[in-house]
C-alpha cells in the first residue's frame, strides 16, 4: 500500500529534480518512479556529470517529459526558459547532492543550468546528499550545509554504510523511498517526517502563536526593536502544526521562512501584534513567544528627525500593550496560556512571579544572559502551578517538539 492510500488523499504535485555526478544517480530514476506512484510528477535537469552515471533518456523515459541538461541549448531554452522551469515546480529536490553542486549553490555560483536554476528559483530546495564520507567530512561541505539550511533548505540522509568507492561511512544517498517522503512532507506543508509520519494528538486544535520582535517606529526610517531572532517561536509553531494543530503565526519582523504547514500572519508593531491576535481568537491554545517592546515612542510624525546642531529632543516613550496578559485575562481566553520569560538573573523565582502576574498557566523561562537570543539552541525551565522542570539545553527545534509534546499532552 503506498503511503497516498495511508494518508487517504493522492497528491497531485511535481517537483524539478535535479540529477548531479554521483554513482548514486541511478537511485534517482527509481525516485522517480516512487514519485510517480504517489502522484507527485517529476520534471528534470541531469548536470553534466549526472549523464556520466545515467542518459537523459531514461529520466525522460520515466518522467513522461522533456529533460533538460545544457543552459546553452536554444531548443530547450525557446521551449522553458531556465527562470521558467525554476519556477514550473512546488519543490527543486537535488538528487544526488554532490559536494560540488552544494558549494556552488551555497556561494550562489550558477554557471550551469542545474545550479542556475537553483539561484533563480523561488520555491524550497531539497538535498538528498550523496559522497565519499571524506568528502562528507570536511569541514567546508559541512559548512555549506549550514549555509544552505540557513537559507532554507531542507536535506535528507545521508545514510551511512559501505560505498560504491570501498570505504564505509556517512556519505551514501537515501534511498528513493526515503527521499520520496521526505519530499512528500514537504509538499504537504509538514516541517518534518514527524509531521508527515507521526500521530496528530492536536487534530481539531487550534493553536496561536507569537514570535519574533516587534519594530516600534521613531520616525519614517528608525525604529526601536531587539534582538529577536523568531527561531524559537518559528519552531514552536511549527512543531504544533506538525502534531496536528491548526497554527497562526503572528510573527514580528524575521528573516527566516515560516513553516510551511502554518497561517502566517505579519506584523510590525506591538498593538499591531495585539490587534491580530484578538481578531485570531478565539483559540485552544495561547503561546507567547514574541519579544514584544515593552515600550513605543509617544509619537512618530510623518517626517525624518533632522539634526539641528543642538542635542536632540529627548525620546518620550509610552507603555505598550501587555499582550499575553490581555490574552490570559480576555472573556475567550484560549484555555491553555503559555508564556515565555526572558530572564537574565534569578530565573525561576523571576519566572514563578510573572506566571501569577500575568495569569498565564505556564512559563516558559530561559535564561538570555548567553546566546539564546539569535542561537539555535535553548534551555527552558517549564514553570507550572506544579513547580519549575528544568530542562536539558537542546536546539530551539528539539525545545520546541518538546513543549508541543507537552501541550499534546495537556490535552490528552
Ligand atoms: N509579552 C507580551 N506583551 C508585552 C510584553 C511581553 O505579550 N508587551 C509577553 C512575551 O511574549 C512573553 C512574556 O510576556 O511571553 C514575558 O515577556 P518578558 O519580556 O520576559 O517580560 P516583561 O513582561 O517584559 O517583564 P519584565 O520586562 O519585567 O521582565
Amino acid at each position: 500500500m503506498g503511503r497516498n492510500a495511508a494518508l487517504g488523499t493522492v497528491l497531485n504535485k511535481r517537483i524539478l529534480l535535479i540529477i548531479g555526478g554521483g554513482i548514486a544517480a541511478y537511485k534517482s530514476l527509481f525516485l522517480i518512479r516512487v514519485l510517480a506512484k504517489r502522484g507527485i510528477a517529476s520534471r528534470v535537469i541531469i548536470t553534466r556529470g549526472g549523464t556520466e552515471f545515467v542518459t537523459p533518456l531514461s529520466a525522460g523515459a520515466l518522467s513522461g517529459d522533456n529533460v533538460y541538461s545544457d543552459l546553452w541549448d536554444l531548443t530547450d531554452e525557446a521551449e522553458m526558459g531556465h527562470i521558467e522551469l525554476s519556477r514550473s515546480a512546488d519543490l527543486v529536490v537535488v538528487a544526488p547532492a554532490t559536494a560540488d553542486i552544494m558549494a556552488k549553490a551555497a556561494h550562489g555560483i550558477a554557471n550551469d543550468l542545474a545550479t542556475t536554476t537553483l539561484l533563480a528559483t523561488d520555491k524550497r530546495v531539497l538535498y538528498a546528499p550523496a559522497m565519499n564520507v571524506r568528502m562528507w567530512e570536511a569541514a567546508a561541505t559541512q559548512r555549506n550545509i549550514e549555509t544552505l539550511k540557513k537559507d532554507g533548505a531542507l536535506f535528507i540522509g545521508p545514510d551511512a554504510g559501505a560505498m560504491a568507492c570501498g570505504e564505509f561511512g556517512e556519505g551514501r544517498m537515501a534511498e528513493p523511498e526515503e527521499i520520496a517522503d521526505a519530499i512528500e512532507a514537504a509538499l504537504r506543508g509538514v516541517t518534518t517526517l514527524d509531521g508527515l509520519k507521526g500521530p496528530k494528538p492536536l487534530n481539531g486544535k487550534s493553536a496561536l502563536v507569537t514570535a519574533g520582535p516587534t519594530r516600534e517606529p521613531i520616525d519614517p526610517v528608525r525604529y526601536l526593536s531587539n534582538h529577536s531572532s523568531g527561531k524559537q517561536g518559528y519552531a514552536i509553531a511549527g512543531a504544533l502544526a506538525d502534531l496536528g494543530a491548526d497554527v497562526t503565526l503572528i510573527s514580528g519582523p524575521v528573516s527566516i521562512r515560516p513553516p510551511a504547514n502554518v497561517n502566517l500572519v505579519k506584523i510590525e508593531t506591538a498593538v499591531e501584534m495585539l490587534a491580530a491576535c484578538k481578531a485570531a481568537l478565539p483559540s485552544d491554545v495561547f503561546v507567547s513567544v514574541a519579544a514584544v517592546a515593552d515600550w513605543r515612542p509617544a509619537e512618530c510624525g510623518a517626517k525624518k528627525i533632522k539634526k539641528n546642531g543642538d542635542s536632540p529632543a529627548p525620546l518620550i516613550l509610552e507603555e505598550n500593550p501587555d499582550i499575553l496578559k490581555t490574552l490570559s485575562t480576555a472573556e475567550n481566553r484560549p484555555s491553555l496560556v503559555v508564556g515565555f520569560a526572558a530572564e537574565t538573573n534569578d530565573v525561576i523565582k523571576h519566572a514563578t512571579a510573572k506566571r501569577l502576574r500575568k495569569t498565564c498557566d505556564w512559563i516558559v523561562a530561559n535564561d538570555v544572559s548567553g546566546d539564546v537570543m539569535g542561537g539555535d539552541h535553548n534551555k527552558m525551565i517549564l514553570v507550572t502551578e506544579d513547580g519549575a522542570d528544568e530542562w536539558p539545553r537542546l536546539s530551539k527545534q528539539d525545545s520546541a517538539k518538546r513543549l508541543a509534546a507537552k501541550i499534546a499532552e495537556h490535552f490528552a
